[in-house]
């Protein structure tokens, strides 16, 4: 195993739209693990887009981020890393795994699994212009006629990547199928630089599992956390000292969904946050009973104190419900 340089190996993974500093902060309050951002483009860093530099500014987190871009000109990295290293990141990873189209039409993501020779540009140009660690993230490769995640990887080494997070999905199956640790374990054997495997990792035997498995550095979760933030510091203590993950009460799931509601209200503000809050309230409340019907009831929410009052009924009840079995 080698040493990453944080002081876990269990990394919350980047995502669009969900890791922002409500989801990081709260993820962060359960313990250790290793905090990404979601991912910011270059392109509108470079036009100083003001939503843009928010997304990118970590610098009042009081835990280190790592923030992930994405792009597709290498000047323009080069220009991008010493902006981010300015506004606070720990360390940088640049996406060469998103599959969405418009993302891939811009010679960015995923698209950089078929044009290599720009791929180690952009590399050579961020690792260039920072004193901070570059990392690469991406895929098993464009499709299964063309799996390149090892040959990826040694390109990646040799152009100076710090370390490597694997997910083992073509970029042909989005989410679809299942990640292939195969492939992750033949990058891991094929370079001296760590890398992070990462796909369909929900509970932290499942973590311990994979890493027996293909001798990976450590761990990346991205869709087990929705609804969850407590499995990264779960998965940690799990791997670092053996302690069982303990499943949370229903008291606790409400009282973490309302925390999570008034970190999006002190981002965002009351409007945009309960907004934004509707899909969260979705993933907290799976598998309780009667979800359906607090989903479309919490729909109808126009204000904080309605947020607050659908919540503790439905959860009171739920709690009150699981005491008399
Ligand atoms: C909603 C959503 C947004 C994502 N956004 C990003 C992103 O911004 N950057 C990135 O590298 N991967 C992104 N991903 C991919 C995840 O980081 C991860 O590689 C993938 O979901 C597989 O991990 P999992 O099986 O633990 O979910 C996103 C995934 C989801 C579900």
């Amino acid at each position: 195993m080698s040493d990453i340089g944080f002081d876990s190996r269990v990394f919350l993974a980047p995502m669009a739209g969900i890791t922002d500093q409500p989801m990081r902060a709260l993820v962060a309050s359960f313990g250790k693990g290793i905090i990404v951002s979601e991912m910011v483009a270059v392109n509108a860093l470079q036009w100083k887009n003001p939503k843009t530099y928010r997304i990118a500014d970590v610098r009042d987190e009081p835990y280190p981020v790592i923030v992930q871009l994405v792009g597709g000109e290498p000047k323009l990295f080069g220009e991008a890393v010493k902006l981010i290293e300015q506004l606070g990141a720990a360390s940088i990873d640049i996406n060469m795994g998103c599959p969405v189209k418009k993302i891939v039409n811009n010679r960015s993501g995923s698209y950089l699994m078929k044009d290599v020779s720009l791929a180690a540009q952009i590399i050579e140009s961020a690792v260039k212009n920072t004193k901070l660690k570059v990392s690469v993230k991406f895929r098993s490769g464009w499709d299964c006629q063309h799996i390149n995640a090892v040959e990826f990887a040694k390109m990646c080494e040799n152009q100076g990547a710090s370390y490597l997070t694997v997910h083992g999905r073509t970029r042909s199956e989005f989410y679809t199928g299942q990640s292939n640790w195969d492939i992750i374990r033949q990058v891991k054997e094929n370079v001296h630089i760590p890398v992070i495997g990462n796909g369909d990792i929900s509970t932290p035997y499942q973590a311990a599992e994979r890493i027996k498995q293909t001798g990976v550095d450590g761990i990346m979760i991205a869709r087990g956390v929705l609804g969850s933030p407590w499995l990264i510091s779960q998965t940690h203590n799990y791997l670092e000292h053996n302690i069982q993950p303990v499943k949370p009460s229903i008291a606790e799931i409400k009282k973490t969904l309302l925390q999570h509601i008034k970190n999006l209200i002190a981002y965002y503000g009351e409007d945009m946050a309960l907004q934004i809050s509707r899909k969260y309230v979705c993933w907290y409340c799976k598998g309780l009973r009667d979800a359906k019907r607090f989903r479309e009831n919490y729909m109808h929410i126009t204000d904080y104190q309605m947020a607050y009052d659908e919540i503790n009924n439905y959860f009171d009840e739920c709690s009150a419900q699981e005491e008399e079995k």
